[in-house]
């Protein structure tokens, strides 16, 4: 006996609601997929936030050594001489711009060093992009050990902090004193590493000078010397740092500068063999919170990585950026609009796009944030609303893809960056006038972002700030 045949339109509607349910369902994966969200909820501030520092808890990997991320003007921050003024906000902005310059033209130059013509035995001498002026750690230096203030930098190469006797030392912050500490060795100008690095040579002792591109710079003598981070049970010996006994430039907060980039000079590069050339570290969420720079220890499974471009100058760190989406929405823009990678920069604020990015970027989050006011601050961000009738707003995701399916999902921090003392807020995205772009701080935030120089890649996992 043969079953009732199904008739021919249920067939063709079972197959019909197949298709509906696969395009439902990929129309779903383009947008929330459970865990993700096509808004986000941003609380607007009437009051600044209390100054109190509150402490991460994310707890310390096996094998790996942290230090704390402060913010130069917090509350977190032991040896802030200040606390920013609203009126600083401009400033801020201003030297951003400066040191997106400043990155553009340092590529340039390196790009020029680097060529046929650089003759053998010269010093690698370039300028280096403009200090950043936000996020420090503390360091120990010497024996005994002495606590000093470095700002984090993934852009330059250089750990340095001032030292006695200073010719011009930065005020108010702590000035490491080489006499009093057992450990300190200054470099002789015979040594190897003088004739590699150094500039010159001063009563016997290897010199150097660091210039940033916006014209500060620090002078005075290598050395090498014990850094040792405070919970740590061991100290790294024989680092070799600048010992500076004149600076030029704006401080107030840092005795120095921590370069983390790729060139063997870095702290990083220095410690690669002890932590296996990985280190990752935590921008926190807001100024009054700690994040984390970490050396070693082991990866989480979460971290989702992409390899650093092969193109790239060789102390940079570059990923490929592939796209972008708002509110779960794909931006339309093809691949070419990224053709070149993006540098993840510790030290630069906003995110910059190249043009097509950003416009089609600018375009759609308009569109999304129809119907709240737009507001017109004489700053360069172009895309700035009034949340003054407002106590939340639901303002729309943006997700920034790279290269081997990397997401980053940005905190609802990172978003849009309010003017202070106001209710307006900007997104805080970018345009740059060139074929560079550059993954900034403010959309890195409570993400860990690891750098494995072993495998060559860069890594990112949310919550890493916790
Ligand atoms: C640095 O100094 C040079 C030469 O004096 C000048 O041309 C340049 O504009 C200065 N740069 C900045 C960022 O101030
Ligand atoms: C806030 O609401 C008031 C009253 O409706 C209106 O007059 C004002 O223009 C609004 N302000 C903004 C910035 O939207």
């Amino acid at each position: 006996m043969d079953g009732p045949m199904p008739s021919k339109s249920l067939i063709s509607s079972v197959i019909y609601g197949f298709l509906l349910l696969s395009l439902c369902n990929s129309l779903k994966d383009n947008a929330v997929d459970g865990k993700r969200a096509y808004f986000h909820t941003l609380k607007i501030n009437s009051l600044p936030s209390p100054d109190v520092c509150k402490e991460s808890s994310k707890a310390l990997n096996e094998g790996s050594s942290s230090l704390k991320l402060v913010h130069k003007f917090g509350p977190c921050n032991p040896h802030r001489t200040s606390t920013a003024p609203a009126s600083s906000f401009t400033e801020i902005l201003r030297r951003d711009k400066l040191r997106v310059d400043s990155i553009i033209q340092a590529r340039r130059s390196m790009t020029l060093t680097n060529s046929a013509e650089h003759v053998k035995s010269s010093v690698p001498f370039y300028s280096l992009p403009v200090p950043p002026n936000d996020y420090i750690v503390n360091v120990e230096i010497g024996t005994p050990k002495k606590e000093v203030p470095l700002i984090f930098d993934t852009g330059s190469d250089l750990i340095w902090t001032q030292c006695k006797p200073c010719k011009v030392c930065y005020p108010k912050v702590p000035v490491f004193d080489p006499t009093k500490s057992t450990s300190f060795k200054g470099l002789p100008c015979s040594s190897e590493l003088c004739q590699l690095y150094g500039q010159g040579c001063s009563s016997s002792k290897c010199t150097y000078k660091t210039a940033y591109v916006d014209n500060s710079s620090s002078t005075g003598i290598y050395a090498t010397e014990t850094i040792s981070f405070n919970h740590l049970r061991y100290d790294f010996k024989n680092i070799l740092i600048g010992c500076s006994d004149q600076v030029s430039g704006d401080s107030d907060g840092q005795s120095g500068i921590m370069g983390l980039n790729r060139s063997p000079l870095s702290f990083s590069s220095q410690t690669a063999n002890i932590y296996n050339n990985l280190f990752s570290y935590c921008i926190p969420s807001n100024p009054e919170s700690t994040g984390h720079l970490t050396f070693g220890g082991k990866v989480s499974n979460d971290v989702k990585f992409s390899p650093i471009s092969k193109t790239s100058p060789s102390s940079d760190y570059d990923i490929k950026m592939t796209g972008i989406s708002v509110g779960g929405r794909r931006l339309l823009i093809d691949a070419s609009a990224f053709k070149i990678a993006s540098t993840i920069d510790s030290g630069t604020v906003l995110t910059r796009l190249p043009p097509k990015a950003y416009s089609t970027l600018r375009s759609l989050f308009r569109e999304m944030m129809k119907g709240f006011p737009l507001s017109h601050p004489d700053i360069f961000l172009d895309t700035c609303y009034d949340f003054s009738n407002y106590s939340t707003v639901a303002i729309p995701s943006v997700s920034v893809f790279f290269e081997a399916g990397v997401e980053i999902d940005i905190d609802v921090s990172g978003i849009m960056f309010q003017y202070p003392g106001s209710k307006v807020y900007c997104l805080a995205f970018a345009e740059l006038d060139d074929e560079v772009s550059i993954f900034g701080n403010f959309q890195q935030k409570t993400y860990t972002v690891v750098f494995d120089g072993v495998k060559e890649r860069i890594g990112f996992a949310p919550g890493g700030c916790n």
